[in-house]
């Protein structure tokens, strides 16, 4: 277990290692920043959530992913980009013989979002995947014509998540992938047990709200049979923000 303090100016989540993918879907993170209460939300988005420290450490896992995967709740909210903005994290991506950005993922059933953002602006640099159960041919040609996004269909089935995670692995070469939420695409991701860590922030709130959302929100019932299990991996403390930097590995459940 690996504690300590947060140094500024430094890249603590840059010399992270992850496993080699399992078999039929990449390696798969999740990271999210969450109030003392588990709340990922302030008045209808993330924006009040997380320091610039926080979207550091976002970026040094970007610069480890193959792709960055949102859902489309998060896309209508706050919008949604995989984008890597530091030219140095660029160049270590370069070094290690990756895309110069990870590719991009959006999840929908029938992509009712603005087309706005990096995933639809031509010469935007991104490359982004719109994996949709319900797209019409008319949304279809919409979504593709500025020519950075590709519409990919998936099923209905309750466990299509796993078609998206098969497609990105056999179809794109994506070994690591990092979800960047939000809390309904996360629970898909434990639902069907293909979630293998969790990064948290936890920033220093108290949100409150009954209907704030959590960072996973999930149409179970929860049980202590269904409760997945994390092992602690490492924890950084920043004395400035407040913030705790935690990394967790799924372990199992029930
Ligand atoms: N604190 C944080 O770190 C953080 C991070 C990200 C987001 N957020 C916040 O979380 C909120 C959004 O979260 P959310 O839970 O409402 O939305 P979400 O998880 O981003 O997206 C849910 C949507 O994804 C689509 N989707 C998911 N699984 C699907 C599947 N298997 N097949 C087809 N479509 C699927 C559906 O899109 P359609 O509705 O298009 O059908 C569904 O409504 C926002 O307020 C955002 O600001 C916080």
């Amino acid at each position: 277990l690996h504690l300590s303090h947060f140094v500024p100016g430094t890249r603590p989540y840059l010399d992270l290692e992850f496993p080699p993918p399992p078999p039929g879907r990449p390696y798969v993170i999740t990271n999210m920043v969450g109030s003392i209460d588990g709340k990922a939300v302030i008045e209808g988005n993330e924006q009040g959530l997380g320091s610039g420290d926080d979207k550091d450490r976002m970026q040094e896992l970007r610069a480890h992913a193959d792709a960055v995967m949102n859902g489309a709740g998060t896309l209508r909210a706050s919008g949604a980009s995989s984008r890597i903005r530091d030219e140095a994290l660029v160049e270590w991506r370069r070094k290690r013989g990756k895309a110069e950005q990870p590719l991009g993922v959006i999840v929908t059933r029938r992509a009712e979002f603005e087309l706005r953002g990096p995933y639809f602006k031509a010469d935007s640099g991104l490359r982004a995947l719109v994996f949709g159960s319900e797209i019409s041919e008319q949304r279809k040609r919409e979504l593709e014509a500025p020519g950075t996004a590709k519409v990919v269909p998936i099923s209905t089935r309750p466990d299509s998540i796993l078609e998206v995670l098969r497609h990105l692995r056999e179809r794109e070469g994506v070994a690591l992938l990092c979800c960047e939420g939000g809390p309904t695409l996360n629970a898909q991701l434990v639902e069907h047990d293909a979630l293998d860590e969790f990064f948290l922030t936890l920033g220093p709130e108290l949100v409150g709200g009954r209907d704030t959302l959590t960072v996973l929100e999930g149409d179970w019932q929860a049980s202590k049979d269904r409760v997945r299990h994390l092992e602690l991996l490492s924890a950084i403390a920043n004395d400035e923000t407040g913030e705790l930097y935690l990394r967790y590995r799924v372990t199992g459940s029930g």
